[in-house]
């Protein structure tokens, strides 16, 4: 449609089609029947061919389907304009983004469609979390500590007694005592050092993570034998600004994480390149799997499923990745395996 506006052509079409928001219009199973060039963009795809005769469901996460048909009908079959709403998409290189949409009706010759209109949020909705974990795991470590400073003093007391009373007598259960206070004390030491890892007085270094990532997967070379484990680095010579051995730490937990999520056979992957300011370092296993209402428990001190572990290894990946501006996101399927994805500030 056109309209002359003091002489000026306005050409609606062309407003749509390169609005900024990706457009689509929708029948009710999802069938795509226009879509503008943000679509494209949003979902990354190159060519149209991609997009036309498909119908929108290729593009969502399977969950999301049917409340995503509802919505369809609904809008539809009432006419009405729907409340907007957040929603996930796949994009064609796999990656999940968060989007809000609103969907309002589109009427074409005596038929009803939907027109739904979508903005990427997936930076606001990675701000979002940021800042809630920093807030959660701030008062996480001032938690931490207090308990660590109230709880220690009298252990090291107690310490203190037991070695006086050894020197006046012996008893076999003295050195039992006294190797399960040390026990206790070094777990409050732990738990201080990954609730508030500021605390270390290391310096601020450059490290080109891409570079040290080979030599920490060296350390676990026994134990990678029967996995395969595949390297992807890109952009190596990127740096970050951080503390060394508080991040390779981060990254050693999270390799040991894989690979105890590994009962057999299986597989590996550490992905390292730069893109938009960041340096981004994925961590992929093929092992069981982390339960959905397990996933929100990461980073929390001392949650484990593992009879040996301590629970603090995910803490101090979470707190040390916070406390380098970056940000830490977990994807996990139980049963085909998780994926860390860890983002940190390029220098
Ligand atoms: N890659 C992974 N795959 C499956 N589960 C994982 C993975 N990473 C972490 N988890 C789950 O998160 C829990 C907490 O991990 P965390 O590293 O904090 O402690 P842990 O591994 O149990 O003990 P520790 O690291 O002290 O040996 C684990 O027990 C496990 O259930
Ligand atoms: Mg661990």
């Amino acid at each position: 449609m056109k309209l002359k506006i003091q002489s000026i052509d306005i050409d609606f079409h062309q407003i749509v089609e390169n609005s900024l928001n990706a457009i689509w219009i929708l029948g009710t199973e999802g069938e795509i029947l226009y879509f503008n060039k943000a679509c494209m963009k949003l979902l990354k795809l190159t060519s149209p061919e991609d997009i036309l005769s498909k119908k929108l469901y290729t593009f969502l996460p399977p969950d999301i389907h049917a409340p995503c048909k509802e919505r369809l009908i609904k809008v539809i079959e009432t006419q009405a304009i729907l409340e907007s709403i957040e929603a996930k998409m796949i994009r064609s290189d796999g990656e999940v983004i968060d989007v809000e949409v609103r969907t309002v009706p589109y009427h074409l010759k005596g038929k009803v469609y939907a027109q739904v209109i979508m903005q990427d949020i997936t930076q606001r909705k990675i701000a979002e979390k940021l800042l809630n974990d920093r807030e959660k795991l701030a008062s996480l470590g001032q938690t931490a500590a207090s308990i660590v400073h109230e709880v220690k003093n009298p252990l090291t007391s107690v310490k203190g007694f037991l070695q006086l009373l050894k020197e006046s007598q012996s008893h076999s259960y003295l050195d039992t005592m006294e190797s399960e206070l040390e026990k206790a004390l070094e777990t409050l030491q732990n738990l201080l050092l990954v609730s508030k890892p500021n605390l270390h007085d290391e310096p601020f270094v450059s490290i080109a993570l891409g570079k040290e990532l080979e030599s920490l997967l060296f350390l676990f070379q026994e134990k990678l034998c029967n996995m395969k484990v595949e390297l992807n680095v890109r952009d190596a010579e990127r740096t970050v600004v951080g503390k060394r051995s508080l991040l390779l730490k981060a990254f050693f937990n999270l390799i040991k994480n894989a690979i105890e999520a590994i009962p057999d056979k299986g597989m590996i992957e550490i992905e390292h390149y730069y893109e938009n300011g960041w340096v981004h370092i994925k961590v992929r296993d093929t092992g069981v799997g982390i339960a959905e209402d397990k996933v929100k428990l990461l980073g929390t001190p001392f949650f484990t499923t593992k009879s040996d572990g301590t629970g603090l290894g995910v803490t101090q990946v979470f707190t040390t990745i916070n406390e380098h501006g970056g940000g830490v996101s977990v994807q996990s399927v139980v049963g085909e395996g998780t994926i860390f994805h860890i983002r940190l500030p390029a220098e």
